[in-house]
């Protein structure tokens, strides 16, 4: 078969969408760091708790959030870690001075921060799903 230039050129850009397209999705969905998780509801959509950054910690990749030293953190979910594992849970920093991280919800390490106020003390323990490790 005998193709015209214009249809060579469709045939290039859309092997190279495919390729982009693959590698994004490699880099967006990360490994799941437990099968299940204990939130305070299904959605996960309530806080748990408050607790403060005991310590700096630094995000490895898309997955977590970095803390600062003294930040106040949301829980929103505590992931039920793989015998040995560490232990993550997920959550969200606010302070005012730190508005560019404001929202953001990721992992980091239970021993990172102390829990100073429990809202919801009845929890579900839940699967997780690859969307909850999905990241850009
Ligand atoms: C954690 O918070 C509690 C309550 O605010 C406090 O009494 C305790 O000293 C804190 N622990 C650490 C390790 O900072």
């Amino acid at each position: 078969m005998k193709m015209d230039k214009s249809a060579q050129t469709l045939l290039l850009v859309l092997i190279g969408v495919c390729f982009i397209g693959e590698s994004t999705i490699h880099t967006a969905l990360m490994d799941k760091l437990a099968d299940t998780k204990i939130c305070a509801d299904r959605d996960c959509s309530y806080v748990i708790s408050v607790a403060s950054a005991l310590e700096d910690y630094v995000a490895p990749d898309c997955r977590f959030i970095n803390l600062r030293r003294g930040q106040k953190i949301y829980v929103f979910s505590k992931l039920r870690p793989a015998e040995g594992a560490g232990v993550f849970w997920s959550g969200s920093v606010y302070g005012e001075r730190y508005v560019d991280q404001m929202g953001i919800i990721g992992y980091f390490p239970s021993n990172y921060i102390n829990e100073t106020q429990v809202f919801q003390k009845h929890t579900v323990e839940i699967p997780t799903t690859d969307v909850d490790f999905f990241c850009a």
